[in-house]
């Protein structure tokens, strides 16, 4: 490990010392596994088992409602601290779900590097690779956790080759796993030259090390069968031949991923990759906005990039979670609203230690905190020491299926009204009035968003509602100028609708639709993404 905490020695150390990532992975690769272990070493919780629900169960529909039910877990689950030898590593949740990519854009325009877990067995999988994708679009540094070796795995070259051909980016192996599957026996640490040994009759206990001197060092053959030790020697020989050196430069400009080999469930590997993320997962970096945001200025300034409601059930708050962009926050502080244009006293701001919500008192760029509030904080929102700052690259994507949502009882329909617009301020799911006719056009990006959204509605506000099929299957924001927005809408009002926000949007139910206002209104320009100030 570096001795400096970062490689910017103008930032304060306060700073310096936070990493802040998320986990990227497909359903089933370990990620919760991988968190729990993360929270153990990093003294969060005291024993296996107290963030995660029971697997399988878990990801079934009826236990995704209950999750959702009980916000116990997703509060937990949405941002963690915890600190980490001189670190403090800030872990933001990814929600898994292919159905929420919206939400889990936003998540990581929040973190400064990404950890992507891949199952040993079976390499890149499809939502590894979407996720993948959108790290890349943010030259996000990845690092590179292969889960379960404690089973039988592809072949280390194979995986690596994986990675580099499907992904696109260089690998470099930070450890070397030593025998397959049931002889599967530890790592040889190859930054360190280490041996890394796995304890398989105590799933919690940190792996036994042996510093030794290299490879040729006589030590090896104490520990490890001689074929074994044969192999190991050769295939580190040849990576070392073949694979690029580890340079923290690549790694931090997203060019080159180090791979760690473990298993998360033995808790094998995971000090290692913390070490890593420590060593070059980068300190809080400078953040995008009208002028670039460096995290050493003193004024605090920070963006929300999510807000969830009814995370108490007793109280009707929404939390926004809001990343520090700069500067030093203090509990009491007074912050502006910059597009409210209003002073927020910042009286109770929550910072989330794995299970448990806790005030914050104070904290630093690159932090992630809780603002409870009213509906005032919405996502892309900016807080500041009074600088009319805007963030940028929060975006919000047209929705790929669009229904109509009534409710089940029609004296309650401004209640759905309500219900609606919070989904909307939280990012939920889109939602347009049209102009012609009533009720209302609900927009999501994968189907079973709809079934939380009835299931959110009737379990928050009482009201059974349904989704029903609509001649629309897309949306598109309009702009122009004011003039020529409004001459298209007075033609096309059967498409017309407003979004939360009340700006103007183009429902449509062809690629045609979309043709055709391109060709008879130059005027105007149809986009499916959106800035969310
Ligand atoms: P996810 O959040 O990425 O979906 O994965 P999760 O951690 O829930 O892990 C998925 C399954 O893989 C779990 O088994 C978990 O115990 C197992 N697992 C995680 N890490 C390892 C590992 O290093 N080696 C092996 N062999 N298995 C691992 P499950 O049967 O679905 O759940 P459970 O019954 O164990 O709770």
């Amino acid at each position: 490990m570096q001795d400096a905490l970062s490689n910017r020695p103008e930032l304060p150390p306060e700073i310096a010392r936070r990493r802040t990532f998320a986990i990227i992975s497909h359903p089933d690769a370990g990620k919760t596994t991988l968190t729990e272990k993360f929270l153990l070493f990093g003294g969060a919780i005291q024993m296996a088992g107290q963030v995660r629900a029971k697997g399988e169960a878990r990801r079934t529909r009826s236990d995704f409602m209950q999750m959702e039910k009980d916000r116990g877990i997703s509060v937990s689950a949405s941002a963690m601290s915890f600190d980490f030898g001189r670190y403090r590593f800030n872990l933001v949740d990814t929600p898994g779900h292919s159905d929420f990519s919206e939400d889990t854009y936003r998540t990581l325009t929040a973190v400064d590097a990404a950890i992507m877990v891949i199952d040993g067995a079976k390499g890149v999988e499809s939502q590894t690779r979407k996720l993948f994708e959108v790290c890349r679009l943010r030259d996000l540094p990845i690092l590179t956790f292969c889960n379960k070796m404690d089973r039988e795995s592809r072949e280390t070259f194979d995986i690596i080759d994986e990675i580099q051909e499907n992904l696109a980016i260089d690998v470099t192996p930070a450890s070397w796993p030593i025998g397959q599957g049931a002889e599967f026996i530890g790592c040889y640490d190859l930054l360190r030259n280490r041996l890394e040994l796995m304890d398989r009759a105590d799933r919690n206990r940190v792996a036994e090390t042996v510093v030794l001197e290299g490879l040729d060092d006589p030590k090896m053959a104490e520990h490890i069968p001689a074929h074994l030790l044969a192999q190991l020697r050769e295939d580190v020989e040849m990576a070392r031949e073949l694979l690029p050196p580890l340079d923290v430069k690549s790694v931090q400009e997203g060019h080159l991923s180090p791979i760690w080999f473990g298993s998360a469930i033995n808790s094998f590997g995971v000090k290692e990759l913390m070490e890593g993320i420590a060593a070059y997962g980068p300190e809080p970096q400078p953040q995008r906005a009208e002028r670039v945001v460096a995290p050493e200025e003193e004024k605090v300034a920070g963006f929300v990039f999510k807000v969830q409601a009814n995370m108490d059930p007793k109280h009707r708050d929404r939390v926004a979670f809001v990343r520090l962009a700069s500067g030093h926050f203090m509990r009491g502080m007074k912050l502006t609203h910059v597009r409210a244009k209003k002073q927020m006293a910042v009286t109770n701001p929550v910072l989330f230690l794995a299970a448990d919500r806790e005030l914050a008192e104070e904290a630093w760029a690159g932090d992630i905190i809780g603002i409870p509030n009213h509906g005032q904080l919405r996502i892309g929102d900016a807080l500041t020491e009074g600088e009319a700052l805007r963030f940028t690259g929060i975006p919000s994507f047209a929705p790929e299926l669009l229904q109509a949502c009534r409710a089940g009882d029609p004296m309650k329909a401004k209640h759905l009204d309500k219900a609606l617009t919070q989904f909307a301020e939280e990012g939920a799911a889109k939602v347009f009035k049209p102009a012609f006719g009533s009720g209302f056009i609900v927009g999501v990006v994968g189907q079973l968003q709809f079934e939380v959204l009835a299931s959110r509605i009737e379990l928050e506000y009482g009201l059974p509602v349904r989704f029903e099929p609509t001649q629309f299957t897309s949306a598109r924001w309009v702009s122009g100028g004011k003039e020529a927005v409004e001459k298209f809408a007075a033609a096309n009002r059967q498409h017309i609708a407003h979004d939360s926000d009340g700006d103007v949007v183009f429902l449509t139910r062809l690629q045609w639709d979309i043709d055709r206002v391109a060709r008879d209104w130059p005027d105007v320009s149809l986009t499916a993404t959106k800035e969310m100030m």
